[in-house]
């Protein structure tokens, strides 16, 4: 048994990171032969890929993937903790699979991802949810064989605090033959006072910058048309290495890779330096996309948030990546912090207004255990129906400005990637360069290729177009 412990957590040491290549002890091998597993995925991009590994580490010991949750050996829940409602999501269904476990007992049931991590959460469901086997963390995925091979009846937790090795060459079993995720830093050294991440994910760590080559160049031989560079905060890539290269040096290095897109998410402004503006604008296989997050327009909440920018700073910034031709920003925004006034929220709205973003992800501030902010949220007397008033208020602003810089596009011709069929019979759809959802007349044969597009209708959250040669 291994708690999650929020003390050691919350830790950061500067002793270097071990990098250790995985390789499956042969005695797990067939420990999943004839077996059929469900792997459930909430959260973010990171968690998505998390679960690319996971399913690869199932398929090496024998495991096939099942489709329906009801038949499968194995279930595994990759939770996320960002916000109350991802965890209620995850507690829904352990509700859901204990009703399964009662027919079948033999059933495996494991939990890991963010909330694994969480002291409050194991001790949940050590108390409450005796149905779970195994519970894992986002530092040892690669337990996952032995764990399995030594699941018993009583729940046994494995989850450590203090990130252990870096750890390379997992098997992975990918969602996509064309877009693929790649991690390049895990972790997060930012702390901002709302956030739980830097606890659940532990210290920020970046991979050698030649073994992302090795990964992006081998994508390129299959054939992959983009990759993704993935990291909670990927502008302080490189920063907790002796290596003296940063975003903008990697950025150039996959770029020269020759593979057709190059995405990197998610950005904070405070790492964000004039050096990675040149080089999105530069590289034409760099989308001409950035998610910026912005959190608040109110100095005084980004103060208290630990943001470290103004909001001053951040449309310097920003105006330095409109320089970008054709560049779309999106962001996120969290309304109703503990002690947020209506004054505080109209700066939010001035900085909508200001920066006109091409959309948002907005959230009404949600308390983390642990975190600063949860402290401030105890004395907290804004309603949750003003904070709800506040969303909406701010998700409309938002909406407007989407359909207005989708109408931009009217009668344009849009590079698409195509990834799959769209609800609507005999359509597809894709993303720009600029990452805006289109959907066109095509069949399955244009699934993964890049083709051209032309605009004829926008709405908020998509355009609408034609194939054109
Ligand atoms: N409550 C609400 N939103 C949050 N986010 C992070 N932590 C919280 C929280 N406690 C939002 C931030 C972040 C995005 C991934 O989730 O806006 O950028
Ligand atoms: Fe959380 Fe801030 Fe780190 Fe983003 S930068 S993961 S919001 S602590």
């Amino acid at each position: 048994m291994q708690l999650p412990d929020l003390n050691l957590a919350r830790r950061r040491t500067r002793e270097e990171v071990k990098k250790i290549d995985y390789k499956l002890d042969s005695k797990y091998k067939n420990i999943g032969k004839g077996k059929t597993y469900f792997v459930k995925t909430y959260g973010c991009q990171m968690n998505e890929h998390d679960s690319e590994n996971i399913e690869g580490l199932l398929e090496s010991v024998g495991f096939t993937k099942n489709n329906e949750m009801e038949d499968a050996d194995i279930i595994i829940l990759n939770t996320c903790s960002i916000r109350e409602n991802a965890h209620n999501k995850a507690f829904g269904m352990l509700g859901r699979i204990k009703h399964l476990k009662e027919k079948r007992k033999d059933l495996i049931v494991a939990l890991c991802g963010c909330m694994a991590q969480e002291e409050v959460v194991v001790n949940e469901i050590l108390k409450k949810h005796k149905h779970v086997n195994f519970v894992f963390g986002t530092h040892n995925l690669y337990d996952l064989p032995r764990l399995i091979s030594e699941s018993t009846k009583k729940t046994n937790v494995c989850v450590y605090s203090m990130e252990g090795e870096l750890v390379e060459n997992l098997p992975v079993k990918r969602v996509n033959n064309f877009k693929a995720y790649v991690n390049i830093i895990y972790g997060c050294d930012k702390f901002c006072t709302y956030c739980i991440v830097p606890y659940t994910r532990g210290k920020q760590r970046s991979r050698k910058m030649k073994d992302i080559l090795h990964e992006v160049n081998e994508l390129k031989e299959l054939g992959y048309q983009e990759v993704t560079l993935l990291g909670q905060n990927v502008n302080a890539y490189g920063k907790d290495l002796d290596e003296g290269y940063d975003l903008s040096d990697l950025l150039v290095e996959v770029a020269n890779t020759k593979i057709p897109r190059v995405r990197f998410i998610t950005s904070h402004p405070w790492d964000f330096t004039d050096k990675m503006v040149e080089v999105i604008k530069n590289y034409p296989n760099i989308m001409p996309y950035v998610h910026l997050p912005l959190q608040s327009g109110s100095d005084r909440i980004l103060k208290l948030m630990g943001r470290r920018y103004t909001s001053e700073e951040y449309k310097t910034l920003f105006n330095k990546l409109k320089q970008i031709p054709n560049i779309a920003i999106t962001t996120d925004i969290i309304v109703g912090f503990p002690g947020e006034t209506e004054e505080d929220f109209n700066e939010t709205l001035n900085m909508v207004n200001y920066c006109k973003y091409d959309s948002a992800f907005t959230f009404i501030y949600s308390p983390r255990v642990g975190t600063p902010a949860a402290k401030l949220y105890e004395s907290d007397n804004t309603s949750l129906e003003v904070k709800e008033e506040r969303l909406y208020k701010l998700n409309d602003l938002i909406n407007s400005y989407s359909l207005a810089n989708n109408q931009k596009y009217l009668g344009k011709i849009e590079k698409v990637l195509v990834e799959g069929l769209s609800s609507k019979e005999g359509e597809v759809f894709g993303y720009t360069e600029t990452n805006k959802l289109v959907n066109f007349k095509g069949d399955s044969s244009l699934i993964g290729k890049i083709v051209n597009v032309k605009i004829l209708d926008a709405k908020s959250f998509s355009l609408d177009g034609e194939l054109v040669e």
